[in-house]
């Protein structure tokens, strides 16, 4: 009997989730998507090609290796084709190794409309969401009014649809528009509609399953499984920066959801974080530079969203942040990525705690988004060399091995692997895992 292992963002989300995936992939048998859905751009790059997944679990490139979608993801059926083909044009048949939840939910096309009617009513205050109708769609799994994957091949379809659509464009008449006022990908609606409808015949070729029982009787029967995460712990609904969040649990409870595996069957859960900090879209962030330093990290780290191309804010390494979601996601092994970004820096600085009205605590406020936090930093010397070439831990710069080792030691975790470029090969254990 084996336990689930999990991989999941520690920061706001990008953190290089999908590389380690990937990487991780040949020590498993199954790669699970557990929550999120096409609001998620995961980064993939080996043979000098450069690969982008959105819905697709990361351990796709690996064709002996089972991909499922869970019961928690949201599908987009247009988003969702369009990787398919992309995949297809390099060579990838997904049809075999690709598994579906039937309880997983659909993103209409009027979920996308509303996105944008939320997002432009709310105006300065706008979340940055990336209008891809997660919100909208969870809004209506909670709400129990939501079209699953199950339903696409059963009778009432159409029926389920159309009341979704009535509903929605009434929601949307309530702020004044109307279904004609936001476009989709510069498309109409009834364009939209069509193309979504032509998509749904694509995912109904894929294997529908009751991914729960599947996912159990794997583990059961020894198979090796890794769950892997979407955004990042601090974009977690109840947890995140709130309301500057996504509508999803991202953090390891979420597993348990979104895949229906019981707590008790959680094995390893590594927690990416980037050796800084990034974050696209609105809300708090207390380490962000406005300064030439957040500008090479951003040119560095060439930090543009995967999704949406959205410039991301940068800024230092944030313990308090990290301390939190190291404790609500039991992490067992840390994996830092993109140390080769902050490879020219003289020095370098981490947020141990924050000052909030004089006084300093380790903690991550209930006020966020109002408090007046003042990150409290140290200093550490850079190693302003070339890493590129290096393969083992031993062989990193020794600045970068203090930096390093003050992370493991006020996290209170240690560090499993070291990422140092895009690349699957440039990938440092200093841990076995
Ligand atoms: P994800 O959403 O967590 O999978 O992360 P993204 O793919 O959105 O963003 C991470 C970006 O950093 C991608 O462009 C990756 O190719 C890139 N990346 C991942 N690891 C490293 C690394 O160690 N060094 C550098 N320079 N880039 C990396
Ligand atoms: P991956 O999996 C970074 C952010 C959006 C916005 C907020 C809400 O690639 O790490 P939503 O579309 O969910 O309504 O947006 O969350 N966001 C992400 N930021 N990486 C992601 O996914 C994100 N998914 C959503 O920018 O601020
Ligand atoms: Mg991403």
């Amino acid at each position: 009997m084996s336990k689930i292992d999990v991989l999941l963002g520690l920061q706001w989300g990008d953190e290089g989730k999908g590389k380690i995936v990937d990487v991780l992939t040949p020590k498993y048998d199954i790669i699970a998507r557990f929550q999120g859905g096409p609001n998620a751009g995961h980064t993939l790059e080996f043979d000098g090609i450069k690969h982008i997944l959105h819905i697709i679990p990361s351990g796709i490139f690996h064709k002996d290796k089972d991909n499922l979608i869970g019961n928690g993801v949201l599908v987009e059926p247009v988003i969702f084709k369009q990787e398919i083909d992309s995949l297809e044009s390099k060579g990838i048949n997904a049809k075999q190794n690709l598994l579906i939840s039937s309880k997983a939910h659909l993103i209409l096309p009027t979920h996308r409309l509303i996105d944008a009617v939320n997002e432009s009513h709310k105006g300065k205050d706008k979340i940055g969401s990336t209008l891809k109708g997660i919100g909208p769609a969870y809004t209506d799994k909670v709400a129990r009014t939501a079209m699953r994957i199950g339903d696409i091949v059963g009778q009432h379809c159409m029926e389920i649809y159309n009341k979704l659509k009535e509903n929605h464009i009434r929601y949307i008449k309530s702020f004044g528009f109307d279904e004609q006022t936001f476009k989709i990908d510069d498309l109409s609606l009834t364009e939209y509609e069509q193309k979504w409808f032509n998509s749904l015949e694509t995912l109904k070729q894929f294997h529908i399953i009751e991914s729960e029982y599947y996912i159990n009787e794997a583990l059961n029967s020894g198979k090796r499984v890794l769950a892997e995460g979407a955004q990042g712990s601090m974009l977690d609904v109840d947890f995140g920066s709130y309301p500057f969040v996504t509508s999803s649990n991202t953090i390891t409870a979420g597993v348990c959801t979104g895949l229906g595996v019981a707590p008790s069957r959680i094995g390893n859960v590594y927690g990416i974080c980037k050796a800084y900090c990034t974050r696209v879209g609105s809300g708090p962030f207390p380490t962000e530079l406005f300064d030439i330093d957040g500008n090479l990290l951003r040119e560095n780290g060439r930090e543009y969203g995967s999704t949406t191309g959205r410039p991301r804010r940068c800024g230092w390494i944030d313990l308090p942040a990290l301390r939190y979601t190291c404790m609500l996601n039991g992490v067992t092994h840390l994996i830092i990525m993109k140390i080769d970004v902050m490879n020219c820096f003289s020095h370098i600085k981490m947020c141990d705690n924050y000052e909030i009205d004089e006084k300093i605590t380790d903690k991550v406020p209930y006020d966020i988004v109002t408090a007046n936090i003042k990150p409290v930093y140290s200093s550490y010397k850079g190693w302003q060399q070339d890493i590129s070439e290096i393969q083992t831990y031993e062989q990193l710069p020794e600045e970068m091995k203090i930096y390093l080792q003050a992370i493991e030691n006020k996290l209170g975790v240690k560090i499993a692997i070291i990422s140092i470029s895009p690349d699957r090969k440039n990938t440092i254990y200093k841990e076995t895992i």
